[in-house]
């Protein structure tokens, strides 16, 4: 792996091991050392989990990290193209996590510099580290991560998370249910290429006669910061509030996931319920990053 961009065409070998080592590191049977190395993380969109995990795991790691959160108090200020200013992070740093609002950002910094770079969402498009800590979740949870039914629900038109996901859960032959408010459903490009990929998906706007046969439920936020007109985000905010009621006849193994932050889609009454996992899903974040940082940074030790 030279850079993480998008959970497309990374392949089950390549998820499978990535799982693996986070277990492996998780446990303690894999110590990865970084000392001497510095990761420059570069936030130029809000982020709790995703910066302050991949900061703690380079820490835990034993590396250091230079961190630009926006482009406040940046060069950036003054002109500077991000092409120049990536190029410079080339010359402090060993790896460059970025989250940046244009979709495709990610893949332009990889073609600029000459370190490995992992996308850590880029806009409405992809957010892979997400996807394998996701996948991590899964997988320990569900003890596979094969032939499972699996219900994406809330904003899935601009959900990054839910497109990256769909995408590498689908070479597991997932059974997928798309629950959207119809302005928000999955769109057509994604749509395509699941079908090229042979991957079965069922789309709806209502959980009704669902909830009950699936194994994970993957809530996302309805967000508010990607709708060009106000007007349309108040017609579909609170689409969907997850409540003990609606669960009360879920299957033992039952998970809710959620990526977070979350507004009103997940009542906080459902957070003391064995099936919510969302909390522990942002711990295995740290596990996943750190297995992320040690594949890529395999090379360059
Ligand atoms: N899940 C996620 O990406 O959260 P943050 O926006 O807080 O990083």
């Amino acid at each position: 792996m030279e850079n993480l961009i998008s959970m497309r065409n990374l392949g089950v070998d390549k998820i499978n091991s990535l799982i693996e080592l986070a277990e492996n590191i998780e446990s303690g049977k894999v110590k990865s050392d970084m000392t001497g190395k510095v990761m420059g993380a570069l936030f130029f969109e809000p982020s709790t989990r995703t910066q302050l995990s991949f900061e703690t795991a380079m820490k835990r790691l034993g590396g250091e990290v230079i961190t630009m959160s926006g482009t406040k108090g940046s060069s950036l200020e003054k002109g500077e193209t991000l092409s120049d200013t990536v190029k410079i992070i080339n010359q402090y740093s060993d790896i460059i996590v970025m989250r940046h609002p244009l979709e495709g950002a990610a893949k332009y910094v990889s073609e600029c510099v000459d370190i490995p770079v992992v996308n850590a969402g880029d806009g409405a498009n992809q957010h892979p580290t997400q996807s394998m800590l996701d996948l991590y979740s899964i997988h320990k949870t569900q003890k596979s991560l094969d032939n499972l039914k699996v219900c994406l629900l809330g904003d899935l038109r601009y959900g990054r998370t839910v497109h990256s996901l769909s995408f590498a859960l689908g070479a597991f032959n997932p059974e997928f249910y798309f629950v959207s408010p119809e302005i928000l459903n999955m769109p057509s490009y994604i749509l395509d290429e699941l079908d090229d990929l042979g991957i079965k998906y069922t789309q709806t706007d209502s959980l009704d006669n669902i909830v009950d046969d699936l194994d994970i439920l993957y809530v996302t936020r309805i967000q508010k910061e990607r709708f060009t007109d106000p007007e349309d985000y108040e017609k579909v905010k609170s689409s969907y509030v997850i409540t003990p009621e609606i669960l009360s006849n879920v299957k033992d193994n039952f998970k809710i996931l959620h990526p977070l932050p979350r507004v009103d889609e997940i009542s906080v009454e459902v957070d003391k319920l064995k099936c919510a996992y969302y909390f522990q899903q942002a711990k295995n974040g740290v596990y996943m990053r750190q297995a992320i940082i040690t594949k890529l940074m395999e090379k360059c030790a």
